[in-house]
């Protein structure tokens, strides 16, 4: 049973392995394809502790931590945020549980945060991400072409957002 609960100081080795995992930092971080390290994800800690303005939380085949997901950014005066997931364990990708855990998030970020719009950024290759925002109502804002370069190739980077209220048809 997928179960979602705080990101706690427990899972930076978890944040390690998933980070540096080749099917999930191929799509995420401003440089694609970078490894991680304990003394980074250390640091990560310590500075979201201080941040007011982001909320993480880990997402949990029942007690077993499989991913993360979080709002980054989140602004009381323009009421929006960044919206980040990464699903770490190879074997829980394509499930269904993005799905199903974005749906929470977006919930959290409405109704509790009161946002207005939630953004992100994705990879236009990202096809598995791209759809699943799609289909959960996220608009494409934006086209960045040729932003990232991973294995000698350049990639077009997308804005996309979600809007509460009337806009937002599909949850
Ligand atoms: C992107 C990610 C969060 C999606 O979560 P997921 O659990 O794998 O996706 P789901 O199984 O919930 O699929 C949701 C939708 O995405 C689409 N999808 C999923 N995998 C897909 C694939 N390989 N190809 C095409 N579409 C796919 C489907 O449309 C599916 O919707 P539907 O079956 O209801 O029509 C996850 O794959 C992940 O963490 N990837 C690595 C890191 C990453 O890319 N993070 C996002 C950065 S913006």
């Amino acid at each position: 049973m997928i179960k979602i609960r705080k990101h706690l100081k427990k899972d930076i080795p978890c944040r390690v392995k998933w980070l540096s995992n080749p099917n999930v930092n191929k799509f995420i971080g401003d440089e694609l394809g970078q490894k991680t390290s304990l003394p980074k994800e250390k640091a990560w800690f310590d500075n979201y502790n201080k941040d007011k303005n982001k909320k993480f939380f880990t997402i949990c085949d029942n007690t077993k931590p499989i991913g993360f997901m979080g709002l980054s950014n989140i602004s009381k005066i323009n009421k929006n945020a960044d919206l980040f997931i990464a699903i770490g364990e190879d074997d829980y990708r394509g499930k269904g549980i993005g799905k199903i855990v974005i749906k929470w998030i977006i919930d959290y970020g409405f109704n509790k945060l009161k946002l207005h719009k939630i953004n992100l950024g994705v990879i236009k290759d990202n096809v598995a991400a791209v759809n699943l925002y799609k289909s959960l109502g996220f608009v494409i804002e934006g086209e960045m072409k040729e932003e990232v370069f991973y294995k000698n190739k350049f990639y077009d980077f997308l804005s996309m957002a979600l809007f509460n209220g009337k806009k937002n048809k599909k949850l």
